[in-house]
């Protein structure tokens, strides 16, 4: 527990941590006022019950006579007034510190997802590979409020109460000693044994519920995000289902947890209120005391209304961490273990290649995987030229080109940009480039939004966004067949285009840049002959200041690349221009035969 407390703190800014500071410090303000009140009822009690006690009480005379009263009444009105200004203050406490302690964990939530997000995205693309997107997002978003809600908050009134309750006690013990370790021990010792009772079973139920929420959150997000495919096999039965099984399992997890946490209350309610009556009885039977009790019955009764909820409140909030530990663990572990700055915002410095590009016995193997996906490739791609890379499916392609990119990091050899390594030349060179992925991203916004991807709306310019889409050849359907052009929206991932729109629009969006490197992973595979072929013509027209490198499955897309690269499991295996491989490479002359086989067969 303590080693979670030292971790919630370093969990928090700086400036976050003085904030429970101040609010501590607020507290144990509020819980002095607190006891100040408490004990400012017995005598006013006694007062009332017995007026004599002007006379008889030694404390009570003392300020009688001091401040010069002579009217009993009037001295009890001094009295009603102080317990009310004490109560007034009580409360108007109370309602700032619950609006700053508001204000403040709403703060940390805002901080904390930031902060998580910007590690996030701080990270290379390799730490991306082998997670769950989604469950990144879901730490992101609802986590870093488990955290906050979960952790953080009940820390503080954790520290809060036990104030609250060391004063409330520290006053019963001056009062009546006996009866205050007494009804402390009994109190104290019954939230304890449940509290090690509950503690392991708290901590299990933890771990299932993030299990539980975790796979409930990933199959809504799955089912969500394939409804095409699963209409169409008709399996959404199975994915509610599922997800109903999950559901469950997370309420009533939750729900014992709750009922973990919030029934002891009302035993020890019930142990209180008998144990006062007991005590009362004892008084008026046992030590033949009259009215002269109710001072005391009052003033316990008054600590016992703010001090049992302390004490619920402090087991509650003790049950409570423990069950949002799993979440805070998760938080905790990245913010803690993953290292790295945002880089600094990126622009096309003007970076023009020179010489070329050069890998020099470039090998990579994916993590966890068996086998290396690229081995021992070496090669050169002069400036402004084109060259292509085929090969079949899996052959390592798109692995390689993300080596050139700078996405991966290579196991062995290097990588030369215009002969320095392509570490130091990082930011400028992936500046530089325009890059159409396999799978294009598209975002639930306008046309124009899309191929100025990641710029400020006020800083996009028009002039380019059009340029780049009459190279795309996209141009003409967003003014003629869209009702809003450039500012039509295109759904989620670009549901409202067809594959071969999306895929300009993409290649658009890499224009947009002015590269001076254009990359194109089968970018132009979902366009039809026609299309692909002016789309190609008028990227070599751009050509001339431009490095193009290009990954097809269609031989003819490469026709016009200087060099072509064949890649088999990972190696070259040939190389040369389109002519010089259709007559000395037999794996080229396959791909060549198969993708004519697939135009001809269509
Ligand atoms: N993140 C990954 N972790 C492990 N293995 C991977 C990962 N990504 C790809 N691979 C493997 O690396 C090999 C090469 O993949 P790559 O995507 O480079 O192929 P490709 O030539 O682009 O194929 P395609 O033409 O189908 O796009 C494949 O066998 C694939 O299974
Ligand atoms: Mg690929």
């Amino acid at each position: 527990m303590l080693k979670l407390f030292r971790q919630a703190f370093r969990i928090l800014e700086a400036r976050d941590v003085s904030r429970v500071y101040r609010l501590l410090a607020l507290s144990i303000v509020a819980a002095l006022v607190e006891v100040l009140g408490i004990g400012s009822i017995a005598p006013f009690i006694a007062m009332l019950t017995n007026p004599e006690l002007i006379d008889t009480n030694p404390y009570l005379n003392e300020a009688y006579t001091r401040l010069g009263f002579s009217d009993p009444m009037a001295f009890l009105s001094l009295l009603a007034g102080i317990v009310v200004s004490i109560a007034v203050i009580r409360n108007v406490l109370f309602m700032f510190s619950q609006w700053l302690s508001s204000l403040y964990l709403s703060l940390f939530k805002h901080h904390l997802s930031t902060r998580l997000l910007t590690t996030y995205l701080a990270q290379p693309y390799s730490f991306f590979l082998n997670r769950n997107t989604v469950e990144l997002q879901r730490n992101v978003v609802e986590e870093t409020n488990k955290v906050i809600d979960g952790v953080i908050r009940p820390i503080i009134g954790l520290l809060t109460q036990l104030i609250t309750c060391f004063l409330i006690i520290a006053l019963l013990v001056v009062v009546r000693p006996i009866v205050a370790l007494v009804t402390l021990g009994a109190l104290g010792g019954f939230y304890l044994t449940i509290y090690s009772l509950a503690n392991n079973r708290l901590q299990r139920l933890s771990v299932l519920r993030r299990a539980y929420r975790s796979r409930r959150f990933q199959l809504a997000s799955e089912a969500l995000s394939g409804i095409k495919p699963l209409i169409l096999s008709g399996q959404q039965q199975g994915y509610a289902g599922d997800f109903e099984k999950n559901s469950l399992s997370n309420a009533i997890a939750e729900a014992k947890g709750a009922a973990i946490s919030a029934i002891p209350r009302y035993v020890v309610e019930s142990i209180a209120m008998v144990g006062l009556i007991l005590f009362t009885l004892y008084e008026i039977i046992v030590n033949g005391r009259g009215t002269s009790v109710l001072p005391l019955v009052a003033l316990y009764l008054f600590a016992g209304y703010r001090l049992l909820p302390a004490l619920q409140s402090l087991y509650f909030n003790l049950t409570k961490i423990r069950f949002e530990s799993a979440s805070f663990d998760v938080v905790y572990r990245h913010l803690s273990d993953l290292t790295g700055k945002l880089p600094p915002k990126r622009t096309h410095d003007g970076f023009e290649l020179q010489t070329g590009i050069e890998l020099s016995n470039v090998s990579f193997t994916y993590p966890k995987a068996e086998k290396p996906t690229i081995v021992d490739v070496s090669l050169t791609i002069g400036a402004k030229q084109s060259v292509a890379f085929v090969g079949r499916s899996g052959a390592g392609k798109s692995t390689l080109v993300d080596l050139i990119l700078g996405l991966l990091e290579t196991d062995q050899g290097r990588i030369q940009i215009d002969g320095r390594p392509l570490e130091d030349a990082k930011p400028s060179w992936q500046a530089a480039i325009g890059y159409v992925p396999q799978h294009i991203y598209l975002s639930d916004d306008s046309i124009a939004r899309n191929i100025a991807f990641g710029i400020d709306s006020s800083e996009i310019d028009h002039v380019k966004v059009v340029c780049a889409a009459k190279t795309a050849e996209v141009h003409d359907y967003v003014v003629n067949q869209l009702a809003s052009g450039y500012d039509t929206l295109i759904g989620e991932r670009g549901v409202r285009l067809s594959g071969g729109q999306r895929q300009r629009i993409g290649i658009a969006r890499a224009l947009y840049r002015n590269p001076s490197i254009l990359v194109l992973d089968e970018a132009t595979s979902a366009l039809d002959n026609a299309t692909e072929n002016v789309v190609m013509d008028a990227i070599q027209k751009l050509s001339r200041n431009l490095t193009i490198v290009l990954i097809a499955h269609r031989t003819t897309t490469v026709q016009s690349c200087d060099k072509i690269f064949v890649l088999s499991n990972g190696r070259i295996v040939d190389e040369g221009d389109y002519l010089s491989l259709s007559s000395k490479s037999a794996e080229f002359r396959a791909l060549a035969n198969l993708s004519k086989t697939k135009v001809t067969g269509r």
